[in-house]
């Protein structure tokens, strides 16, 4: 009974193992359908499954000992393995073990693992074709990828079943969608919520808060939110305001709602066990808190000091918490911030709660913390989101999380945790942020500046240099959040002076600029589960000089990013994949499928438009950056929070010979009206330039043209020898 295991297919592509006990309902996986029908061949000898895709054969063998299940594939000495969520370590995985266990990781280094998130899936390449792997199990689980075995991962599961699926891609855009068809779509965020904003631990008390607000609309930066950290509340009660330092939260969030600007409030999971406090009396009284197994109640130090923890695993208890919720932000909270989800209870080792005798209930079940650990956070965000649809019905929600596992995408926005201000995390971030990018989590980022001290030293580092430097790669990023520590010296744009700010105000500014690249990017991963920033590998699988490059981002399919990651650097070195690139700060062309030096100035970074790349940007008004090759991009358009459907315009190019075509969309019911300037790159003078078949005039702006067109238009220019 034990060793039971049960085979299913789930589409074409993928084939669920379930291994151990009766299957349990999963917290990640949505959809499931058993489509039968045309798929790979799949035979079980004993405990070894082996599934035969058109090219490839997947062989995996299980064992199931009531308590541990363990999963062992192949592992070829040239294959790749990326993916699971939130790890230091380089993009390639390969040659490490992990651990899944959601931890408070505050302060972590490169190699500390395991960190906030957990997500058990993985895609390994071989001989360039990808297939995933998800083993859909909140518990603790360690993954060998070749460490221990050269030739074989291993999977330990500390759980009684589990479900594993095999992805066939071929590419690991396949396997990507193919997992989102498993665990649901991303949510879609509000627009302002890719605009830049502003944190601390803590601003307080509301005239501090205005005062940052103030400074940021007086020296002209983009600001698109301030975040509310746990000073805010009444003694770090939960859903209270500390009514001192913020007398009358409405009137405060609308003079901020009348400056632009959105309010995002830090929520803890750990209610504050005290008789008086309504939170705590009603979680007792609906009895919705995690219980010891004699039926005591769980607590834990946190914040507040000894806290109480909803067992989110039960329906009734999300809906009383999507209650707290929603009354909590009816007075204009804009996103909720969750953090210390992990859950984190400082009365534990790393900070993190693990205890035998913690138990949950799950279906009915009493089920022990340790099996659904990683789930915690995920079930928190469902609730949380929840609430605020209740609270604002028709309203995209927004919410940041600090801890997740598979699934979470479906309701937040991950940010990396107590990162340190240092160079080593500049450079850790990138991998991390792909990592968790090709894990299904595209809406991420990091705590612009480092949040904690710098562990080698001891002590906080923050200078201009590594500062701006930090913004010239999150302004590339989904999540631009500046936040730092509570005993940090200030960090915000202006904490060195007006040279430096003026350069920063800049970086904001080319932000502000790629918005419409950036937001459909984001409606993009919503619909069609790609994600926003990409390693080189998603976009150039064929190019093996990218398997492993992990200090330069793509972010879309058209802009690579080779950002300066050292101190004092004046060029980087950088591959460029194979086919052609405009330097879009130089105006020049250069030819990938080599190592080049890129000039990286301090505020002026590198952006690099591959061949066929279609972005665009809005200046005065919204115009499209063209390389002329073979591309398109769809531009999404809405009111940027409603859920309503967007309206949408697709660019298309073409280039044959020398004669490059490119069509504007079509006008429709959900296309846009908005004329579009294309400003499309010619080293030299067109011979022919028409719009609509017909010799058009344009305006010449260095190694540019420009043209001005609506909706439904057609150009056509021979390019210039
Ligand atoms: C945790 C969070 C950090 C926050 C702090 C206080 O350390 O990771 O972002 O500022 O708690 O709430």
């Amino acid at each position: 009974m034990d060793n039971a295991i049960t085979v299913s297919l789930i589409s074409p592509n993928v084939v669920r193992t379930h291994v151990g006990r009766e299957r349990r309902s999963s917290f990640a996986v949505v959809k499931e359908g058993e489509s039968g029908g045309e798929g790979p061949i799949v035979a079980v000898a004993e405990n070894t499954v082996s599934a035969r895709f058109s090219d490839t054969e997947e062989r995996v063998s299980y064992e199931a000992s009531g308590e541990r299940i363990v999963i062992r594939g192949e592992l070829g000495p040239f294959d790749k393995v990326y993916g699971l969520g939130e790890k230091a370590l380089p993009l390639n995985r390969k040659r490490h073990r992990v651990i899944m266990w959601n931890t408070d990781a505050y302060g972590y280094a490169t190699g500390t693992d395991p960190l906030y998130v957990s997500i058990p899936f993985f895609i390994v390449l071989r001989n360039g074709r990808a297939v995933g792997h998800f083993v859909d199990s909140p518990a603790y689980m360690s993954i060998d990828l070749g460490q221990t075995d050269f030739g074989e991962f291993t999977v330990v599961v500390d759980d009684e079943s589990v479900d594993h699926y095999i992805i066939y891609g071929p590419s690991i855009k396949d396997v990507l969608r193919s997992y989102f068809e498993l665990t649901g779509r991303p949510f879609l965020p509000p627009k302002w919520a890719l605009g830049n904003q502003q944190s601390r631990y803590s601003y307080y008390p509301e005239t501090n808060l205005l005062a940052i607000v103030d400074r940021y609309r007086r020296d002209g930066l983009p600001l698109s939110a301030v975040y509310l950290d746990i000073h805010y509340m009444d003694g770090y009660k939960i859903f209270t305001w500390d009514r001192k330092r913020f007398p009358d939260p409405k009137s405060l969030i609308d003079k901020l709602h009348e400056a632009g600007i959105r309010v995002v409030t830090i929520i803890d999971p750990g209610v504050k066990t005290s008789p008086t406090y309504p939170v705590f009396r009603s979680g007792i009284d609906g009895n919705y808190f995690c219980l010891r197994r004699n039926g005591d109640l769980f607590t834990s130090r946190v914040w507040p000091g000894l806290c109480a923890f909803p067992d989110f695993a039960r329906d009734d208890v999300r809906n009383w918490w999507s209650s707290l919720v929603a009354d909590f932000v009816k007075d204009g909270i804009d996103g909720v911030w969750l953090d210390m989800n992990e859950p984190a209870g400082f009365d534990y080792k790393d900070h993190t709660v693990s205890d035998d005798d913690l138990m949950h209930v799950v279906d009915g079940r009493q089920v022990p913390h340790a099996r659904i650990h990683n789930a915690y956070a995920l079930l928190e965000a469902e609730a949380t989101y929840e609430g605020m649809l209740k609270a604002r019905p028709g309203k995209r929600p927004f919410i940041l999380s600090r801890a997740g596992y598979a699934g979470i995408h479906r309701y937040a926005a991950i940010w990396t945790g107590d990162n340190t201000s240092s160079w080593e995390h500049l450079r850790l971030q990138i991998p991390i942020l792909l990592g968790l990018s090709l894990s299904g989590v595209p809406f991420v980022g990091a705590d612009v500046g480092g949040f904690a001290k710098n562990t080698k030293q001891g002590r906080f580092y923050l200078d201009p240099e590594l500062l701006i430097r930090w913004y010239e790669v999150a302004i590339f990023t989904p999540l631009l959040r500046n936040h730092t520590s509570i005993d940090s010296p200030d960090q915000e744009p202006w904490a060195w002076g007006s040279a430096y700010e003026g350069i920063i105000r800049g970086l904001l500014k080319l932000r502000e600029e790629l918005m419409p690249y950036i937001y459909s990017l984001a409606w993009g991963s919503h619909e069609l589960g790609e994600p926003i920033i990409r390693p080189l590998v998603y976009e150039f699988q064929d190019d093996d000089n990218v398997h492993e490059i992990d200090d330069e981002f793509m972010l879309g399919p058209y802009v690579l990013l080779t950002p300066a990651l050292e101190r004092g650097s004046t060029v980087r070195r950088a591959y460029l994949p194979k086919c052609k690139w405009l330097d879009v700060r130089m105006g020049s062309e250069v030819e990938g499928g080599a190592v080049t030096t890129i000039d990286v100035p301090l505020g002026n970074p590198p952006v690099l438009v591959r061949e066929g790349g279609v972005v665009p940007m809005m200046r005065e008004s919204l115009i499209a950056l063209i390389y002329p090759g073979n591309g398109e991009f769809t531009i999404y358009e809405d009111d940027g929070e409603s859920m309503g459907e967007p309206s949408k315009l697709t660019i298309r190019q073409e280039l044959k010979g020398s004669v490059s075509r490119i069509e504007v969309g079509k006008r429709g019911p959900d296309s846009f009206n908005t004329w579009v300037t294309l400003s499309i790159y010619t080293k030299n003078k067109p011979k022919r330039f028409l719009i609509d078949g017909s010799p058009a005039q344009y305006s010449a702006r260095g190694s540019f043209i420009e043209a001005t067109v609506k909706p439904g238009s057609a150009v056509e220019l021979e390019l210039g020898d």
